[in-house]
């Protein structure tokens, strides 16, 4: 049988920062294997509260609708637009 955890860190974060570099800055670890370019859609969150940047181009190709709708981001292309609560996703 497993079990599961939640990690939860709060940190500060700088304006108009994507949150891949606000989580870098925090020291958490994102996959992000095209480094911020937004070609690899490895870098994939999920925004379960507060307000987040329109989805770029980028973020409409790597991700479909339905999961966008659902919160489903791109770490390197998406900012918060206010305090946010944000997965991190196994991708
Ligand atoms: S790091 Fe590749 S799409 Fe974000």
């Amino acid at each position: 049988m497993s079990h599961t955890i939640k990690f939860v860190k709060e940190v500060k974060i700088k304006k108009d920062k994507t949150i891949l570099a606000s989580a870098k800055d925090a020291g958490l670890k994102i996959k992000a294997p095209c480094r911020g370019k937004g070609k690899c859609g490895k870098c994939v969150v999920r925004v379960l509260e507060g307000k987040i940047s329109e989805p770029t181009k980028s973020e409409m190709k790597e991700i479909d609708e339905k999961k966008i709708k659902k919160g489903y981001r791109l770490a390197c292309e998406a900012t918060a637009q206010d305090s946010v609560v944000v997965e991190l996703v196994d991708k």
